[in-house]
């Protein structure tokens, strides 16, 4: 992996440096434990998980957003990546979960979206901003808030995630541009990677690109 002047912004190593409070330590600890036994089929995504948190909480600090919430945010996210495909959909049926075409075909969003809608009831006392955060980090959202850009790039940027060009851009991005441009960057990135694959685009994703990118023209950004 190359590296770049600003590495120890996002590189999520050792001790984390946020002082926490003790409720916050405690629930931290809480739930890390419940993700490792959740994702313990699965060490990679438990990996995963744990370095898009530390990313995540970084990330947060950099930019003023509540490292707490992204670090909740981040250990939870990939929660029902253990949950097989089938079953998958059954729960998005049950949960009334509407993605504009067959759910077979959004089966890379699902996850998100169901345990955006399943975990409250396990974690009643996380905010509703977690949630949301965790119900787009897939997909992205046309009403994408700081918490919800700070995880969808933590997840793009982990350290642990093979680099690419455009994973380097993004990082390369951290600290120097502000949130929405590296969230910009790492949304678009990922969908120039899904048409280059010759994959499936859901009409839903075109819907959000449009809309994102009229409000960045509508601010000046693009
Ligand atoms: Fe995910
Ligand atoms: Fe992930």
């Amino acid at each position: 992996m190359g590296s770049s002047r600003n590495d120890s912004y996002w590189k999520p190593r050792g001790k984390s440096k946020v002082s926490y409070k003790k409720w916050q330590r405690a629930s931290i600890k809480q739930i890390e434990s419940d993700v490792r036994k959740q994702l313990s089929s699965k060490p990679q995504r438990l990996a995963h998980s744990i370095s898009v948190a530390r990313t995540s909480e970084r990330l947060a600090c950099l930019y003023g957003v509540d490292p707490y919430l992204a670090r909740v945010a981040g250990l939870l996210h990939d929660w029902d990546k253990v949950v097989p495909n089938d079953e998958l959909v059954a729960r998005a049926k049950k949960l009334k979960i509407d993605v504009g075409v067959p759910l077979g075909s959004a089966m890379p969003l699902l996850h998100g979206m169901v345990a955006a809608r399943e975990l409250p009831k396990r974690y009643p006392k996380l905010p509703k901003e977690v949630w949301h955060a965790i119900g787009c980090h897939t997909s992205a959202a046309k009403d994408m808030g700081p918490l919800d850009m700070v995880l969808f790039v933590a997840d793009g940027i982990e350290p642990l995630r093979r680099p690419s060009k455009g994973i380097q851009e993004t990082r390369d991005m951290v600290g120097k541009a502000p949130l929405e441009d590296v969230f910009w960057n790492a949304f678009v990135g990922g969908i120039v990677y899904v048409l280059q694959g010759g994959r499936y685009l859901l009409p839903r994703t075109i819907d959000i690109y449009n809309s994102l990118a009229r409000e960045r023209a509508r601010r000046g950004r693009s």
